[in-house]
């Protein structure tokens, strides 16, 4: 991807120096930290991350008193042991929005991944188990730690803002998002990502400094090219099963950066950095070992 081609028409926004610092690489985005080895969004799968891809790509909601967290789902059951602990903490349900971030640092979310090896990486021998039990258990990180560590690893960060299901809620996760950033001096590292693209005006309008990306699957916005320009996006982020070859051009020509989730397949992402896709977003950022 050539630098010229980067500072087209599209990315004239100041925000989108975000890609033009990335230079002329074919991004390898870790999608959730490097979740196929290492349990996602916690702080060992983005260490492990160092050296295997260009960018780390992470998921963040708020906690019921409002401090911004690092975690995929709404609710806590498939990736912690929340439901073993809610009784002990008084919790009556398992929705991460209704856990302060007392409780929910009380959590292991990382043990999880031992018995339920979702890629079968430990299973097949191609993580270390015993590396794997010595990182247990593992913390749920907030934002701010987790942008410490990028700051001092000098990681790009994609933090992608997860739907809370209000709007009360999601102006209040922009906004905190948007405070750690500026209180981590990380304006120029993060792209702040989201399915839902009034977070990301919100977060325009807050914060013009800090690049925005819009996520899609399913359907394409009509005039998808005046659509990201109206919406002062430096990228998009499709599904992998809406991107083809006219998309990608397309987006190109126009000076957008294409990044494509999620791309597991070694010939899938070659085809797509062919096309001229700027990123992968993959659960492998390199083989386990
Ligand atoms: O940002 C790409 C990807 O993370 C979007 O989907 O559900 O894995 O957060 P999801
Ligand atoms: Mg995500």
């Amino acid at each position: 991807m050539g630098s010229k081609e980067q500072t087209a028409a599209g990315m004239t926004e100041p925000a989108c120096d975000f890609f033009n610092r990335l230079a002329n690489r074919q991004l390898v985005i870790a999608h959730r930290g490097y979740r196929a080895c290492y349990p996602e969004n916690t702080l060992c799968a983005f260490a492990h991350s160092l050296g295997r891809s260009d960018m780390v790509e992470l998921d963040v909601q708020l906690s019921a008193d409002g401090v911004a967290v690092v975690f995929h789902d709404d609710h806590l059951a498939r990736t912690s042991n929340a439901a073993a602990l809610a009784p002990e903490l008084g919790v009556s349900n398992l929705a991460l929005r209704d856990w302060s971030l007392a409780q929910l640092r009380r959590l292991d979310v990382g043990s999880w991944f031992l018995a339920a090896d979702p890629f079968s990486s430990i299973s097949k021998g191609v993580v270390d188990g015993k590396l794997l039990r010595d990182l247990m258990p593992q913390q749920l990180p907030t934002l701010a730690e987790t942008l410490a560590w990028a700051v001092g690893n000098q990681m790009p960060l994609n933090v992608e803002l997860k739907d809370m299901g209000q709007t009360r809620l999601n102006d209040a996760l922009v906004a905190q998002v948007v405070a750690d950033v500026r209180a981590a001096g990380a304006s120029a590292q993060v792209i702040v990502s989201s399915f839902n693209h009034h977070a990301l005006r919100a977060c325009r309008q807050t914060a013009p400094e800090i690049a925005v990306a819009a996520l899609q699957e399913g359907v394409h916005p009509p005039d998808l090219t005046s659509y990201l320009r109206d919406l002062g996006a430096c990228a998009y982020h499709p599904a992998d099963d809406v991107t083809d070859q006219a998309l990608v051009t397309t987006l190109r020509a126009a000076g957008f950066a294409v990044n494509v989730f999620t791309v597991n397949d070694p010939g899938r992402q070659r085809q797509l950095f062919a096309f001229g896709a700027t990123g992968v977003f993959t659960d492998f950022p390199k083989p386990c070992l």
